[in-house]
């Protein structure tokens, strides 16, 4: 299991954006994709999360060429296996924190018990114990970020994908979504991230350089 990427090439216009990319992301391990600004890994990042067709090459995903999947297979992929920790994607803010994690309707607002062992516990793991009501919109850049990641835990996503995760993150935030993705690979998930935060590119086992 894992996303192995071969040739991945993608012109947007005229514009070589990737080149040729080659690349193997393992289960249970943390892979930062790195390189300067405009190098191209939120366009990598897009390709392995089969948001973006590449223009050539190939995506093994468990071993099947997914590159060319119809919609409705990606659709898939997304639903079961990914998750995507993306800064200015996936929060709904009018939504509980509840919500936000597990994508369920639950009776939180209505005066009914309402008790999900699991939740609590994943709430627990990424540091938002006692916030499971709270609205989105009243977290901060850390906690949104957490919140994200608490998805990914509670789904039990096989294949996280994330964009940037620390930006605009204080050090002791950025050292908690550092452990906790690190904590996903540890309960084997494949995890990419796109970052030019060097702190985080060091904690990863593999680390896919893209020049500019
Ligand atoms: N939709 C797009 N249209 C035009 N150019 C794009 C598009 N997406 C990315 N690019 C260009 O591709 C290059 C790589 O972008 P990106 O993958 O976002 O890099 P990075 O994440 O490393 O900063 C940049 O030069 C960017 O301007
Ligand atoms: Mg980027």
């Amino acid at each position: 299991m894992s996303i192995q990427a071969t040739k991945l090439r993608v012109l947007i216009g005229k514009h070589v954006v990737l080149s040729g990319e080659n690349l193997v992301a393992n289960m249970g391990e943390m892979t930062a994709l790195v390189g300067p600004s405009g190098s191209g890994k939120t366009t990598l990042l897009n390709c392995l999360g089969l948001l973006l067709k590449p223009t050539d090459g190939q995506i093994y995903l468990d071993g099947q060429e997914a590159a060319a999947w119809p919609d409705r297979r990606r659709l898939k992929f997304w639903q079961k296996k990914a998750a995507f920790i993306y800064q200015d994607y996936g929060l709904i803010s009018d939504e509980s924190v509840a919500y936000n994690t597990t994508l369920k309707a639950g009776s939180l607002f209505r005066n009914r018990p309402y008790t999900d062992d699991r939740l609590t516990e994943i709430l627990e793991v990424v540091g938002l114990s006692g916030r499971a009501k709270d609205a989105a919109s009243v977290l901060s850049g850390g906690e949104k970020q957490r919140v994200g990641i608490a998805r990914a835990l509670y789904k039990e996503a096989s294949y996280i994908f994330a964009d940037e995760p620390t930006a605009s993150l204080d050090a002791e935030n950025r050292e908690i979504i550092t452990g906790l993705l690190r904590k996903a690979a540890g309960r084997g998930a494949c995890v990419l991230i796109a970052t030019h935060d060097e702190r985080l590119a060091s904690e990863a086992d593999h680390v896919h350089t893209l020049a500019s």
